[in-house]
């Protein structure tokens, strides 16, 4: 029997606005589109792990307010178990979202509820955690949270996977404990003390990704969005991980779609490269869609896209410089 995934994280509902384009500072800009989805990054990844088929579990809380019952029983709806997922004091999670024509996006999240996911929310749950063959955590509840989860992982030798976003300084007991690190560009510059506007190119990559493993994570992977990724593990691979070549509308929750599609690649046996490949098929795929939770494509979807002759011509090969537009 597989071993379910337990994603301990956020629950969002998103506002989104869709407009030419994200809106500088001092900017008013009159939008073309509004639109509420189900997101938060725990919740997407954990909504793609079950549209996958793979069994997960999410520990979260949402709010005592109109949002929270209707979060919950979309993550049920999508197949997500949500026995551990609490109701707190006070407002759900939000998050507001400007997407511009290109559908590249920033985010504003007011933690809410997420904000109340506590240390002894793990500890209430340790029968289920010990059963579980990856744990996936991100950066949108309290950190010392993610810590206690962190002792957890490394006291059971279950493989914690962190998505570090939002990006913040990480303490080193939190980096030792992690198996999977997984920053986007953005991320990546703030772990790696780059200047906020410095290109991520993947001999940058290659260099924070030393970084960071010196620092404690068993393996890296750095997600750069068209360029692919740049995968760094304890075996020794140091390798570009293609993307595909899309049109996208929507980018928001493209990383959680990789992180979901690389944890069910893993605990499903394939090698880290392979498992790259399939997430980002899955992350390919949910950028041509709007929306976070809506966004993300079952196991037929996936297997019909890698299937596509387009998309098999560059199956396990080596990452070249071809040039793309999404994810
Ligand atoms: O990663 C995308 C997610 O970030 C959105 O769904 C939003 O809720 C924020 O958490």
């Amino acid at each position: 029997m597989r071993k379910p995934i337990v994603v301990v994280g956020s629950i969002n509902l998103d506002f989104v606005a869709s407009a030419d384009h994200v809106p500088l500072p001092g900017e008013t800009l009159t939008g073309r589109d509004f639109a509420t989805f189900y997101g938060g990054k725990g919740a997407n990844q954990a909504v793609a792990i079950a549209r996958l088929g793979h069994p997960v579990s999410m520990i979260a809380k949402v709010g005592d307010d109109s949002f929270g019952p209707t979060l919950k029983r979309a993550l049920r709806e999508a197949g997500v178990d949500v026995g551990p997922v609490a109701a707190a004091r006070g407002s759900s999670g939000v998050a507001l979202i400007n997407i511009g024509r290109d559908g590249h996006n920033s985010i504003v999240v007011i933690p809410g509820a997420n904000g109340k996911v506590q240390p002894a929310d793990i500890t209430k749950n340790t029968a289920l955690l010990r059963r579980a063959g990856m744990l996936l955590a991100q950066l949108e509840i309290p950190l010392e949270t993610v810590e206690t989860l962190s002792v957890f992982a490394h006291r059971h030798d279950i493989p914690l996977m962190l998505d570090p976003a939002p990006a913040r300084e990480l303490p080193s007991g939190l980096l030792r404990n992690i198996a999977w690190i997984t920053p986007n560009e953005n991320e990546t510059r703030i772990l790696c003390g780059l200047n906020a506007n410095e290109n991520v190119s993947s001999a940058t990559a290659a260099r924070c990704a030393e970084m960071l493993l010196a620092r404690g994570p068993k393996n890296v992977i750095i997600k750069m969005a068209e360029q692919g990724s740049y995968l760094a593990t304890a075996t020794g691979l140091r390798e570009m991980a293609p993307a595909f070549r899309v049109k996208a509308v929507d980018t928001t929750a493209a990383g959680d779609a990789f992180n979901a599609g690389f944890a069910v690649g893993i605990l499903s046996g394939k090698q880290p490269l392979d498992a790259a490949r399939y997430a980002a098929a899955v992350a390919a795929i949910s950028v041509t869609r709007p929306g976070a939770q809506p966004s993300m494509p079952s196991a037929r979807e996936v297997a019909k896209f890698l299937a596509l002759p387009a998309n098999r011509s560059i199956a396990g090969r080596p990452f070249t410089a071809r040039p793309k537009a999404t994810p």
